[in-house]
C-alpha cells in the first residue's frame, strides 16, 4: 500500500469534515516543531544540550537545557502562523499571547514540551504532549480562565515519542492514529490507523517506590496484582516503569497495559503528580479514542472541570477492565 504522509492524512480529515483548515495547519506546525526537538534530543552531548539549565519552572522543578530549548521551539513555531489565539506550556506560569503584529486564530494550544526530562541525560525516551482547545467566541486576549475547559472539549491531542524512532500519536476524536518519522525524507508517515488497546492485560506500570504512601484502595488493587496466580486474580502480572509518561503510554497503546500515578501521602496536598491540562487530558483523550479508559480513581479525567492551568491530578489509564476495577476499589472505600 502507498505510504500516507501526515499532510495527506490531514487533508483526508478535512475532507471528512473532522477538522478545519486552521486546525490542520496548527497540527502541521506542531509536528514540524517536534521534528526540530527530535533533532535536538538526537544530538545529545554533541549538541551541548544535556544537563541542567540552572533555572526552575513554574512547578519549582529544575529545568533541563532541553526543556527550555523544546519550549522555545514550540513557542517560536506557533507564534506567526495565524492559527492560534494563545498557548500555554507546563514550563511557563502564564499563557503566552500571540506577539503583536501577527494574525490570531481560533485555537488554544497547551503543551508539555519535554515530558520525562529526568531521562534525557541517561538516553531514555522522552516526548512532547499537546492538547488543542477552541478559544471561546469573541475572546481576543485569552486569559487563564479561557483555557480552563474540561478535556471533553478538546479538539485534538497528541504526543511525540523521541525514542529509537520518533513517533507521533494523534487524535481528533475519530480514532487514534500513529505516524512514524521517516528520517531520510523528513516526513511523518502513517504507521497505524485506528489503534485499539486490548480491554484485558497482564502488564501494569506504576512507581512502586511510593507504595507505602498510597491510599488503601490502591494498596489493595496492586497487592492483588502482585499476589499473582496464588492471589484473587489467579494469574501473574508483569510490571514496567520507564518514568517517561509518553514511553509508558506508548507501550500501552502498542501492546496493552495499564498506567497509574495515584494520589499518595507525599503529594496529597498538590492533588497528584501529573498535570491535568498538559498530561492527563491529552493522554486520556488518546487512550479513550483507542478503546481504553482514563480515570482519577474516582472520576473520568476528561469530565473534570479544571481549576488551574497547572493543576495536578491522579491518573489511571489504559486497558478498560483494569482502570474500571481500580476505580471501583476507590469508590467502594469512599
Ligand atoms: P517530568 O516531565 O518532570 O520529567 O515528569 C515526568 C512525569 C511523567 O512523565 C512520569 O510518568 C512521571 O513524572 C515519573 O515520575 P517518578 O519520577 O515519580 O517515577
Amino acid at each position: 500500500m502507498k505510504p500516507v504522509s501526515l499532510i495527506q492524512f490531514l487533508i483526508e480529515e478535512r475532507r471528512a469534515g473532522h477538522i478545519n483548515a486552521e486546525l490542520s495547519l496548527l497540527i502541521e506546525v506542531v509536528a514540524r516543531a517536534c521534528k526540530r526537538i527530535a533533532v535536538a534530543t538526537g544530538k545529545g552531548a554533541l549538541g551541548g544540550v544535556l544537563g541542567a539549565a540552572g533555572t526552575d519552572n513554574i512547578q519549582g522543578e529544575a529545568q533541563k537545557k532541553l526543556d527550555v530549548i523544546s519550549n522555545e521551539i514550540l513557542l517560536e513555531a506557533n507564534a506567526w502562523g495565524g492559527h492560534l489565539a494563545a498557548c500555554a506550556s507546563e514550563e511557563m506560569e502564564d499563557p503566552q499571547p500571540i506577539p503583536d503584529g501577527y494574525p490570531k486564530g481560533q485555537h488554544l494550544l497547551l503543551f508539555d514540551p519535554l515530558d520525562g526530562s529526568s531521562n534525557i541525560d541517561v538516553n531514555i525516551s522522552v516526548g512532547t504532549i499537546f492538547s488543542v482547545l477552541r478559544c471561546p467566541d469573541g475572546v481576543t486576549e485569552p486569559k487563564v480562565e479561557h483555557f480552563l475547559q474540561p478535556g471533553t472539549t478538546q479538539l485534538a491531542a497528541g504526543y511525540v515519542v523521541y525514542g529509537p524512532s520518533t513517533l507521533l500519536v494523534l487524535t481528533f476524536g475519530h480514532g487514534a492514529h500513529e505516524f512514524t518519522l521517516d528520517r531520510e525524507i523528513g516526513s511523518f508517515i502513517l504507521s497505524r490507523r485506528d489503534i485499539r488497546i486490548p480491554e484485558e492485560t497482564g502488564e501494569f506500570a506504576i512507581n512502586m517506590s511510593n507504595q507505602r504512601h498510597w491510599e488503601a484502595p490502591m494498596q489493595r488493587y496492586i497487592g492483588e496484582l502482585l499476589a499473582g496466580q496464588e492471589g484473587p486474580r489467579g494469574r501473574d502480572f508483569n510490571m514496567r516503569w520507564v518514568a517517561s509518561m509518553v514511553a509508558d503510554v506508548h507501550r500501552i497503546v502498542t501492546r496493552g497495559g495499564v498506567f497509574f500515578y495515584p494520589l499518595d501521602a507525599k503529594i496529597k496536598s498538590k492533588g497528584g503528580k501529573l498535570r491535568l491540562m498538559y498530561e492527563a487530558n491529552p493522554m486520556a483523550f488518546i487512550i479513550e479514542q483507542a478503546g481504553g479508559a482514563a480515570s482519577t480513581g474516582r472520576e473520568r479525567i476528561m469530565e473534570l472541570q479544571p481549576t488551574g492551568l497547572h493543576q495536578r491530578v491522579p491518573v489511571f489509564l489504559g486497558s478498560k477492565q483494569e482502570v474500571e476495577l481500580a476505580t471501583h476499589y476507590h469508590h467502594a472505600a469512599d
